[in-house]
């Protein structure tokens, strides 16, 4: 399965926890239409923990989905988001019981994925909770990347182990389209600006076919749902979708996109910063040396059609100067060269007081 630009879409976890239900994935597929997402690149819609029983069946071994939470089963629900012409995203763990405690695919890798793809699944998050002793990710990623390709589906397999085991040394070759790089992400300014500058010597694996994965996002979650927090505002959620687009990572929206609104929606949908996070070259960027980094940031990267884009990142809650030389960037004075710069996206208005 060829994933050639970054994947985009919405997951459950971030808002919605435990608290998730067949109305709630149908009516996001939904909004993924009214409001003009899925015409802006996002495509996956993706159920995070918590669907299942707490335990398999016992006659077939296989995982069961909480008749409660979805009565229609699964089956039925991806037919609902393809009818919508969107692609249907499932959830489970390398380990015998996912993080949040519900059966995982240890010793049952080939069956789940079967299962999965009987489903019509077209992406499986694979999390690193609860692994028995002596079984390395390695080992663990490799056997799912193998089951979801003997499955008969197309599958893409987004790995989950929070960037620990030197990951990026060896997942792709586990056949794994995207992978998570950092801890898990809460909603504040401290949260995603930390895994952003975390990237800064992890972004060395990354590129087409496997992408490093930043965390779904939490622009536009406002502090509200399971890794609510303290919430952003405005101004850092620009910074936070911008610095996502910058690294090139893919777009996994995380607030409740029924009730986003509008200045929310505009961001994450702005053709500019997506055209950068899609750039078809897929490098990573890089970050200019400040030795005040936590406080400013300034990114560059190198995109196709002899683009660049750079990105200043006020991370401070005054103004502050950002320095961009053309000679960091690798344009020496004797080359008699320079940049035309188009803005995609700048400061709020009134941002600093005025
Ligand atoms: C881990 C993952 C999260 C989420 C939860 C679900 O913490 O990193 O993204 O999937 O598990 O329990």
């Amino acid at each position: 399965m060829l994933v050639n630009t970054p994947p985009m879409g919405w997951n459950t976890w971030n808002t919605f926890g435990n608290d998730i239900s067949d109305a709630l994935v149908r009516e996001s597929a939904d909004a993924f239409i009214d409001l003009g997402l899925k015409d802006a690149g996002y495509q996956y819609v993706v159920i995070d923990d918590c669907w299942s029983l707490k335990t398999r069946d016992k006659a077939t071994g296989r995982i069961v989905p909480d008749p409660e939470k979805f009565p229609h089963g699964m089956k039925a629900l991806a037919d609902y988001v393809h009818s919508k012409g969107l692609k249907f995203g499932m959830y489970s763990c390398a380990g015998q019981r996912t993080c949040a405690d519900y059966p995982a695919s240890f010793d049952h890798e080939y069956l789940d994925a079967k299962t999965f793809a009987e489903w019509g699944v077209d992406f499986l998050k694979y999390d690193f909770c609860f692994c028995p002793r002596g079984f390395k990710g390695e080992l663990l990623y490799r056997r799912m990347g193998m089951a979801l390709r003997a499955s008969g589906r197309d599958i893409l397999f987004s790995a989950c182990n929070w960037g620990v085991d030197d990951v990026w040394s060896w997942i792709r070759s586990t056949g794994a389209h995207m992978f998570r790089s950092t801890g898990d992400i809460f909603d504040t300014p401290e949260s995603f600006r930390k895994i952003a500058i975390s990237q800064m010597n992890r972004l060395n694996a990354h590129g087409a076919q496997c992408f490093n994965d930043m965390d779904m996002l939490t622009v536009g979650m406002y502090g509200k749902g399971n890794v609510g927090a303290a919430g952003c505002t405005a101004a850092d959620y620009r910074s936070e979708f911008a610095l996502w687009c910058m690294c090139g990572v893919p777009l996994m929206l995380g607030c409740d996109i029924r009730t986003i609104d509008r200045e929310m929606l505009e961001l994450v949908t702005n053709h500019g910063l997506i055209a950068i996070d899609q750039d078809p070259e897929c490098r990573q960027p890089y970050f200019m040396h400040d030795p005040e980094r936590e406080k400013k940031l300034v990114v560059f990267r190198h995109l196709d059609g002899g683009k660049y884009a750079v990105g200043f990142f006020n991370f401070d809650d005054k103004e502050r100067d950002m320095t961009f030389t053309f000679s960091d960037a690798g344009l020496t004075a004797a080359s008699g060269l320079g940049f035309r710069f188009t803005p995609v996206l700048g400061p709020l208005e009134g941002e600093y007081g005025e």
